[in-house]
C-alpha cells in the first residue's frame, strides 16, 4: 500500500450515514473510537483514522455498535459507510478543527494549544498540540489514565510530592500523561517513545506547559532505563502490555503503582494474569464503555 502522508502514515476518512435519531450517539461513539473530532454534514458523519489496523478496528466496533442501536431502533436501515483514502495535504490540518477543550477528572482541562479557554482558579489547564501523535485526552484510554493520575497524585502527601515523587510514562505520545503528572506535583517525569515524530511533539508540549524542569522525554528503550519510579503508566495495547510486562513491572519502585490502559473489557483477565506472574495484583480498575484501566501494586 502506498504511504504518501507527510509523516509516513496514511489516513482514511470514514463517512457514516446516520439517521437523525441516532446521530448524536454515533458522533460521540466515533469521537471516542478515534480520539479525534468528527465532521457533521446533513446525515453524514465523517471520522478520521489511520489506515490499516486502526481503521479496521474502528469499523468493526462501529458495526457492533450499530447493531446495538438497531435493537433499540428497529427502523434503522442497514449501516452505510464510505471509506476514502486521504491525500497527504489534508489530514494534519483537517482534524484540528474538531479537537475541543475537554474536562477530565475533577480538576483537569485538556485544550488544543491553538484555542483559548476561560479557566477558573481550581482547574489545571493542559495545552496540547498532538501534531501527529496520539494523546488529546478524547480517547477513553487516555482519559482514564488522567483520572487515575489525578487521584493518585491527589492522595500523595504534599511532603512526598515535594520531595521526589517520580512517574514513568511509557509510550508518551503527545506527552499528555507525563504533563498531567508534572502539573499535578510529580517531581520527576520521564516520557518514553519509540516514534521520533511523536517524541518531538511531546517535547514541544512539555515546553508549552512549562514542565521542562520536571519532565524529559526520550527514545531510550525501556530496558535501558535504570531507575525505578513511584508510578509507571503505560497506555498501550493489551498485547504490548503483556509483551513488555517484565520490563514494566521491573521499573516500579517497591511501594509504587503500575497503571495500565488501552485494555478492552475482554482482555482484563489475560493482562491481570500476566502481571500476577510478575508479582503484581490489581488494586483498582476503572471503565469507560469497553475500555479498562488497571492499577496494580506489588503483591508481597
Ligand atoms: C496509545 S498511544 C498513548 C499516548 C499517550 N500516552 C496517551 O495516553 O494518550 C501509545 C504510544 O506508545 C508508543 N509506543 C508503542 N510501543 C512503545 C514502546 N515499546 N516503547 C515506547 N513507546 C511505545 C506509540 O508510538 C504511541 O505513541
Amino acid at each position: 500500500m502506498q504511504d504518501d502522508s507527510p509523516g509516513g502514515e496514511s489516513w482514511v476518512s470514514l463517512s457514516v450515514w446516520s439517521p437523525q435519531v441516532v446521530q448524536e450517539a454515533m458522533a460521540n461513539f466515533l469521537v471516542e473510537q478515534t480520539s479525534r473530532g468528527v465532521e457533521l454534514k446533513g446525515n453524514w458523519i465523517k471520522a478520521y483514522c489511520r489506515q490499516g489496523e486502526e481503521a479496521r478496528y474502528c469499523l468493526k466496533q462501529l458495526h457492533r455498535y450499530y447493531k446495538d442501536l438497531q435493537q433499540l431502533y428497529p427502523e434503522l436501515p442497514t449501516l452505510k459507510v464510505l471509506q476514502e483514502n486521504l491525500q497527504n495535504e489534508d489530514w494534519a490540518e483537517t482534524w484540528k478543527t474538531f479537537f475541543r477543550p475537554i474536562r477530565i477528572g475533577s480538576s483537569i482541562v485538556v485544550k488544543p494549544s491553538w484555542e483559548s479557554y476561560e479557566s477558573s482558579y481550581n482547574l489545571f489547564v493542559i495545552e496540547i498540540d498532538p501534531e501527529r501523535a496520539f494523546g488529546t485526552g478524547n480517547h477513553p484510554s487516555t482519559a482514564l489514565c488522567i483520572e487515575i493520575l489525578e487521584h493518585i497524585l491527589g492522595s500523595v502527601s504534599a511532603e512526598e510530592a515535594h520531595s521526589s515523587f517520580s512517574v514513568l510514562d511509557v509510550g508518551t505520545g503527545s506527552g499528555i500523561l507525563g504533563i498531567v503528572a508534572a502539573r499535578q506535583g510529580a517531581q520527576l517525569v520521564l516520557g518514553l517513545e519509540i516514534d521520533p515524530e511523536a517524541l518531538e511533539a511531546a517535547q514541544r508540549n512539555v515546553d508549552r506547559n512549562g514542565v521542562g524542569e520536571v519532565m524529559s522525554v526520550a527514545l531510550t528503550p525501556l530496558d535501558q532505563v535504570e531507575q525505578t519510579f513511584d508510578v509507571v503508566v503505560a497506555n498501550l495495547t493489551a498485547s504490548l502490555l503483556t509483551h513488555m510486562a517484565d520490563d514494566l513491572a521491573g521499573h516500579v519502585s517497591d511501594k509504587g503503582l503500575l497503571l495500565l490502559s488501552g485494555i478492552l473489557a475482554e482482555q482484563v483477565e489475560e493482562v491481570a494474569k500476566c502481571f500476577q506472574a510478575h508479582y503484581f495484583k490489581v488494586v483498582d480498575s476503572r471503565a469507560t464503555e469497553e475500555w479498562r484501566a488497571l492499577v496494580l501494586r506489588k503483591d508481597k
